[in-house]
């Protein structure tokens, strides 16, 4: 999702290095295009975007050396408009005395457009950002001062979004908050804005947190908040973060996913000691107990850790619970929905908007929303009546990995304590990905050359392991950019059949119980000519009946089918890299999807 990123200080400098800092810290979000204005001492605005990454566009439009006493960096992830030069922001209002960027998705843009055209102003490009400049232009010419203009702005412009806006002629940068993430930073000698906490830290700890309907008006030396609605002024305390930014850096990995896949022993065990200690859990199990309907809802990896929790819920808890995806759940769930409802909402940004807008409606509904989030304030942390933290640190390869174990391990912990299991037995299950890591790394990368001539294939599972085949194959879409479906093993029979072939390979993720049924598919395929990789544990049946065992070393089965996700995540990351993609930035995909 798009990233914006703000500056101001007292005097005239070289600012390129900071804003280029700046980007490079945001592009975890995913983007396609980056752009970089200042503004100096004379009121010259230099603006500068073109579409690609960050280093490419900052070496070829020579970002470095961009000077001034104020500069906006935006970090573009295309939804009006295509990726291009024009699309990129900032964007200029028509006479070139207001520059601005936003983050976020204006709906009405194409109306706006054509008020605009009609208004006789200059449209550049057909990208939302320029609405967002062009709404403060409008007030401005009939007459507003800058702070009102850029309040009334707020009117015009339909949908969740923040925007940074600065204008010849006045030594200050206005953010407004509507929907999208914005924060603060106090500096030494100027002050930041963000549309994240990670993008300010290495320029500063004090930071403030601007809240929805909120804008800011940021100075060299002081920063003012305001409320959008009546332009009241907002107090808020500077808050001091001491958190680490150690976690974002590689630690050596040639890329965050693969130190993310190799993060999760360490953060299930963190995860497991919060959850033994969490005052929450007796709460989230009071409700769940007591709820007449519960949904787990999500999107992508967090549907996925949903489904999951479902199977672990029904198998552990003798609980029945709906998984859905988000805006499938307005649909279908939601006309029946009462205060007898429980929907726990599962989301590792908390900002993915299909996620809120359920969250939304449920609450509309009377529905309690309990939430599982990873990144504390965000929004679903914010929203939900209350919720348990996924205790993973950030995580910035934009596929999932790390998140979805902890998500997953979280509903198992629920479940297992529901039941009425000893959950100490949990405890195990780092240890179990540590070895399950080590032992598998090299078989994994032997199953490279059976797929990777390839562009299609499928991941199977069963019950269980039906949600990791989902997973794996999600993984494996998101980095390598093949299709790869995810699918129950049984429905293979009813149609995909058709497309094996002489060496055709599918991979089986197979739980200990359903072996039996696993031998049957595998059998399916096998003696048609496809070639059989299964995820399970060293079992002879399995050997003789497949081509390839990536083995699962010997662990409890109450954890048995999570921790066979891991050499999936492994063989996405490997044949991702082996053709020689980045797994952490997938083309066209975002980290935190804040459009419908
Ligand atoms: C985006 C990401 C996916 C993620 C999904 C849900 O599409 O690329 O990796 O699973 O959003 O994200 P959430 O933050 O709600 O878990």
């Amino acid at each position: 999702m798009c990233g914006i990123f703000g500056i101001i200080n007292q005097n005239e400098k070289i600012l390129g290095p900071t804003l280029i800092e700046a980007c490079k810290r945001l592009s975890y979000r995913g983007y396609d295009s980056v752009g970089c204005a200042t503004m100096d001492e004379k009121w010259t605005i230099d603006l500068r975007k073109d579409a690609g990454k960050v280093e490419e566009v900052s070496q070829k439009l020579l970002f470095s050396e961009m000077k001034g006493f104020s500069g906006i960096a935006q970090l573009r992830w295309a939804t009006f408009g295509a990726p291009s030069q024009v699309n990129a922001q900032p964007h200029f209002d028509s006479a070139k005395e207001l520059f601005g960027a936003h983050n976020g998705n204006v709906v009405n843009n194409i109306q706006l457009r054509e008020m605009f055209l009609k208004e006789g102003m200059t449209v550049r490009s057909t990208n939302d950002g320029e609405s967002c400049v062009h709404s403060v232009e409008y007030f401005i010419k009939r007459g507003f001062e800058t702070e009102e203009a850029v309040r009334r702005a707020t009117t015009l412009l339909e949908g969740d979004y923040a925007f940074l806006l600065a204008r010849k002629g006045e030594k200050k940068i206005y953010a407004v908050k509507k929907g999208s993430g914005l924060v603060i930073g106090i500096g030494e000698d100027g002050n930041y804005v963000s549309s994240d906490l990670p993008s300010l830290l290495f320029l500063t700890r004090k930071i403030i947190r601007v809240e929805d309907g909120e804008m800011a008006i940021l100075e060299p030396s002081k920063v003012t908040i305001k409320k959008i609605e009546d332009g009241s002024i907002v107090k808020r305390e500077v808050e001091k973060i001491e958190e680490e930014m150690e976690s974002a850096k590689k630690g050596g990995f040639s890329h965050f996913m693969l130190k993310e896949i190799y993060e999760q022993p360490k953060v299930a065990m963190d995860l497991l000691h919060l959850l033994n200690a969490s005052p929450i859990i007796e709460k989230f199990i009071e409700k769940l107990s007591n709820a007449r309907n519960i949904y787990f809802i999500g999107c992508g990896t967090s549907y996925h850790a949903c489904l999951f929790g479902a199977v672990a819920f029904a198998q552990y808890s003798k609980i029945p619970v709906i998984p859905i995806l988000a805006p499938q759940f307005i649909a279908q769930y939601l006309p029946t929905a009462s205060q007898r409802d429980i929907g726990v909402f599962v989301s590792q940004s908390g900002e993915t908007k299909d996620v809120l807008r359920a969250l939304e409606l449920a609450k509309e509904k009377k529905m309690q929303a309990l939430g599982l989030v990873n990144v504390l304030g965000s929004s679903l942390m914010k929203m939900s009546d209350f919720y348990l933290p996924l205790a993973c640190g950030y995580e910035i390869s934009v596929p999932a990995t790390k998140t979805f174990i902890n998500q997953s391990l979280t509903f198992l912990y629920l479940a297992a304590k529901m039941g009425g299991m000893d959950t100490s037995l949990l405890m195990d299950f780092p240890k179990a990905i540590q070895e399950t890591l080590s032992k598998s790394e090299k078989t994994v990368r032997e199953v490279i050359p059976i797929i990777k001539n390839y562009d299609e294939y499928y991941c199977l599972g069963y019950g269980f392991t039906y949600p990791i085949a989902l997973e794996g194959a999600l993984k494996i879409k998101e980095v390598t950019y093949c299709h790869c479906e995810g699918m129950l093993s049984t429905e293979f029979k009813h149609g995909p059949l058709s497309s094996v072939r002489e060496n055709y390979p599918i991979i089986f993720v197979v739980s200990k119980t359903d072996i039996p049924v696993a031998l049957s598919g595998i059998n399916e395929v096998s003696c048609r000519g496809g070639t059989t990789i299964v995820i399970s544990t060293e079992d002879e049946r399995l050997k003789l009946n497949s081509k390839k065992i990536i083995a699962i070393p010997p662990c409890n089965d109450l954890f048995f089918s999570l921790v066979s996700v891991v050499p999936l995540q492994l063989l996405a990351y490997y044949s991702s890299v082996e053709k020689g993609y980045d797994p952490d930035f997938p083309r066209n995909l975002s980290k935190t999807l804040t459009v419908d």
